[in-house]
C-alpha cells in the first residue's frame, strides 16, 4: 500500500484538530488558537497551544510538536497505519487501494526469497551428505577450510535433473523457474510452435554451489563451478525479479561491515578469490558476476568507501578491464569520490597469490595500488609514440577525452591541472633530452651546445651560481611591498626573521634601503614601534615611500591592512617572508638541476629536477594564496 504526500495533505487538511484533540484532553478557545494542559508532560498553566489553520499543536513547555497523525501515534499511541485509518474514517476519506501490481510484486518476491532459502538449505544439505563427496574433497584440495565453507554457505546440486525440483515440489514449477532453478525447456520456442510440453529440470547439476547474497544476506542466486575441469566453468542464476546481476556484488553482506573496520573495499574478479582473500584475512573483498563493473556497481562501492580498490590481473586482459572500469568511472566523478588500481603479478589471481605467498604478497599488491589520476595518464602516455608534433597533439586528445567524460566541474578543473603539469614535466624531460648535444660539442667553458643546421646553439638554461635578486615588478614585486608594509606594522616580525631578511637581495633601490634601515634599527634596539621605525628612515624618500605603503589601499594582505586580526596577520606575514625567501633558493636549485639533468641524463637527476619544477609550482601557488586571502576581514 503506497500513501501519497499529496493524500496525507488532504486527509491533515480535512481533520479539524483541536476537535480531534479535545476528544482526549480540555481544550481552550484562546483568541484564534486553542490552549490546553500539555499531555506530554506535567504543568498547571497552559503551555499547549494548538492551531487548526496550520494544522499543527506546539508546547511552549516542553517543545512537543505535531501534527493530527502524529497526535494520533505518540499521544494515542496507535501504529501508523491504524492512525491514518481512523482519521481517515472521521474525514470520510478512502484509504487508496494498493497498487495491485505492486502488491503481486512484493508477494512474488517473498515467495521467491523463500525458494531460495529452501534451495540454499538443500544445496548445503547435499555438500554435507553422500552425494557430498566429490565437492567436499575438492573445496579441501583447494585449501577452504570448514569454517570458510560455513562462512560462505557452500552447497553442492547433485547431478540429476530432478533432485532439486522434487526436493522443491512445494513451491511448484512456475515458481521455481522464475527463480531461475529450473530449466523450462519450452520458454526459448516461439509461441505457436509448442507442439508438446516438455518437463523443466534442475539447471545447476553436479556443480559446487555459491550462494549469492543481497546487502541483507538474503540468498537471491547461486553460482555453480563445475568440479574439475568441463564448459561453462562458472554456471550463474539468470536475472530474475530478485536478482539483478549489473547491480549485485558478490559477498556484498559481509564485506561491508568489514570495510567499516577496516576502511577500505577490495574489488575482485572471482567468487573464488573473494572466499580465499577472505580466509586469508581480507574480509572486505567484493567481485561482479562475471561482467565488467557497471555505474550501479560503482556507485554501491561508494557508499562503503570514498576510494575502492579494485584488482586487476598484469595481463593484458587485465589492463583492458582496468582501463574500462575507469572510464565507466568518469562521468560519475564527484569529490571525494573516485577508484585506485592494484596490478597483480602476471599470470596470478588473488587466490594464487596469497596461497603460494601469503597474505603479506597481496598486502603488498595493494599498497603500490595507483590512483586514477596515474593510471588514466599512464595509459594515455603508453597509447602512443610521441616523437613528432602530431604525436603529441594525439597525447593531448587522449587527455581531453578523459577529462571531458568528468561530468563534475570542479573534478575536471583539477584533472585538467594535473594533466597539463605531467604534459609540461614529461615534454621539459624530452626536450632535454633531445637538446642533448653530441659529445664532442663541448664549448671553451666546457659546456654543452649543440650544432644545428650548421649553427652553433649553447646551452638552454646557462648555470647562475649567484642568487637572484628580488624583482620589484610583478606577483613579486607586490609581494615584496606588501612584506615591508608588514613589517612596519608588525616590527616584532623582523626580529623574528632576521636572518633570513638580511640574507634577502632586492632589485628596488628604496624597498632595499628601507630593509637595511629597519634590520639596523631592529637590530641596535631591543623593542621596536612602527612610529620608531619611521623615524629611523629620517625624513627624506624613504620616510614617504614607507608612509606611501603603510597608506596604499592597493595592497589588500592581511598584514598591510590596519584594521586586520593581528593574530592572523601576523601567520600570513610570517608565510610572505617563507614565500618571497624561497623564491629565489628555488629557482636556483631549479637552474642547477636543470643543468645536471641535461648533462647526466641519469634517471636520479631527472627526477629531482621534477621534483624542484613541482615544488616551483607549489611555490607559485602559496603566492597566489597570499595575493587572493580566501576572506577578507
Ligand atoms: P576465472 O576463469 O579467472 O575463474 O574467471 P577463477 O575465479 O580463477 O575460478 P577458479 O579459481 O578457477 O575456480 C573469473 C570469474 O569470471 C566468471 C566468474 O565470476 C569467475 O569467478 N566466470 C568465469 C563465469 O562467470 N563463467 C565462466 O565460465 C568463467
Ligand atoms: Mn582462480
Amino acid at each position: 500500500m503506497s500513501l501519497t504526500p499529496q493524500w496525507l495533505d488532504e486527509l491533515r487538511a480535512r481533520t479539524t484538530l483541536s476537535t480531534l484533540i479535545g476528544k482526549s484532553i480540555k481544550v481552550q478557545k484562546a483568541g484564534r488558537e486553542y490552549k490546553a494542559c500539555c499531555p506530554f508532560h506535567n504543568e498547571k498553566t497552559p503551555s499547549f497551544t494548538i492551531n487548526d489553520e496550520k494544522g499543527f499543536y506546539h508546547c511552549f513547555g516542553c517543545g512537543a510538536h505535531g501534527d493530527a497523525i502524529r497526535w494520533m501515534t505518540e499521544q494515542r499511541g496507535l501504529p501508523f497505519m491504524d492512525a491514518v485509518k481512523e482519521l481517515a474514517a472521521v474525514a470520510g476519506m478512502d484509504i487508496p487501494a494498493a497498487d495491485p501490481r505492486a502488491a503481486k510484486r512484493a508477494e512474488q518476491a517473498k515467495g521467491l526469497h523463500d525458494v531460495m532459502a529452501a534451495a540454499q538449505g538443500f544445496f548445503e544439505e547435499q555438500l554435507g551428505g553422500i552425494d557430498g563427496a566429490d565437492a567436499r574433497a575438492y573445496l579441501l584440495k583447494r585449501g577452504i577450510s570448514d569454517a570458510t565453507r560455513r562462512a560462505f554457505g557452500f552447497g553442492y546440486s547433485p547431478d540429476s535433473r530432478t533432485r532439486l525440483k522434487t526436493a522443491l515440489r512445494d513451491f511448484g514449477d512456475p515458481m521455481l523457474i522464475e527463480a531461475g532453478l529450473l530449466i523450462d525447456p519450452d520458454a526459448s520456442e516461439p509461441e505457436g510452435e509448442k507442439t508438446r510440453k516438455r518437463d523443466s529440470y534442475d539447471r545447476f547439476r553436479g556443480r559446487l554451489m555459491i550462494p549469492i547474497r543481497d546487502p541483507r544476506g538474503r540468498v537471491i542466486a547461486f553460482g555453480g563451478r563445475i568440479l574439475g575441469a568441463g564448459e561453462p566453468k562458472y554456471l550463474n542464476s539468470p536475472d530474475t525479479p530478485l536478482f539483478d546481476k549489473g547491480r549485485t556484488l558478490y559477498n556484498i553482506d559481509r564485506a561491508s561491515p568489514a570495510a567499516r573496520q577496516t576502511g577500505r573495499v577490495i574489488v575482485v574478479e572471482g567468487y573464488m578469490d573473494v572466499v580465499a582473500l577472505a580466509q586469508a584475512g581480507f574480509g572486505e573483498c567484493v567481485a561482479p558476476l562475471g561482467t565488467a563493473l557497471t555505474e550501479h556497481q560503482i556507485e554501491r562501492l561508494w557508499k562503503m568507501v570514498e576510494v575502492p580498490i579494485l584488482c586487476f590481473d598484469g595481463d593484458a586482459a587485465g589492463q583492458k578491464a582496468a582501463i574500462r572500469a575507469a572510464m565507466r568511472a568518469l562521468p560519475l566523478l564527484r569529490p571525494g569520490h573516485s577508484l585506485a588500481f592494484a596490478t597483480l603479478p602476471q599470470g596470478q589471481d588473488p587466490d594464487d597469490l596469497v596461497r603460494t605467498a601469503g597474505a603479506s604478497a597481496f598486502e603488498a599488491v595493494l599498497t603500490q595500488a595507483e590512483p586514477l589520476v596515474d593510471r588514466l595518464w599512464n595509459h594515455a602516455v603508453a597509447a602512443g609514440p610521441l616523437e613528432t608534433p602530431e604525436q603529441r597533439a594525439a597525447l593531448k586528445q587522449r587527455l581531453s577525452e578523459y577529462t571531458d567524460a568528468m561530468t563534475h566541474n570542479d573534478v575536471r578543473a583539477h584533472y585538467v591541472q594535473a594533466f597539463r603539469e605531467r604534459h609540461d614535466a614529461l615534454f621539459f624531460t624530452r626536450s632535454a633530452r633531445q637538446a642533448l648535444p653530441r659529445r664532442d660539442s663541448r664549448d671553451a667553458g666546457g659546456r654543452r651546445g649543440q650544432w644545428s643546421k650548421g649553427q652553433w646553439k649553447p646551452p638552454i638554461a646557462p648555470p647562475s651560481g649567484e642568487a637572484r635578486v628580488i624583482r620589484a615588478v610583478g606577483t613579486e614585486g607586490v609581494l615584496l611591498a606588501g612584506m615591508i608594509c608588514g613589517l612596519l606594522r608588525y616590527p616584532d616580525r623582523i626580529r623574528a626573521h632576521l636572518e633570513v631578511l638580511s640574507a634577502l637581495r632586492i632589485a628596488d633601490r628604496q624597498l632595499a634601503a628601507i630593509m637595511e634601515k629597519l634590520l639596523a634599527g631592529v637590530w641596535r634596539e631591543e623593542s621596536v614601534e612602527t612610529e620608531g621605525l619611521l623615524t629611523i628612515l629620517g625624513t627624506g624618500e624613504l620616510y614617504n615611500r614607507a608612509k606611501g605603503l603603510l597608506r596604499a589601499d592597493a595592497l589588500t594582505f592581511t598584514f598591510t591592512r590596519k584594521d586586520a586580526d593581528a593574530t592572523r596577520a601576523r601567520r600570513d606575514l610570517d608565510e610572505a617572508i617563507r614565500v618571497i625567501a624561497a623564491g629565489p633558493e628555488i629557482e636556483a636549485a631549479l637552474a642547477e638541476a636543470t643543468r645536471r639533468a641535461m648533462e647526466t641524463l641519469d634517471e636520479a637527476s631527472l627526477q629531482q629536477q621534477q621534483d624542484l619544477l613541482k615544488l616551483q609550482a607549489d611555490h607559485q601557488q602559496r603566492l597566489a594564496d597570499l595575493m587572493q586571502p580566501e576572506d577578507i576581514i
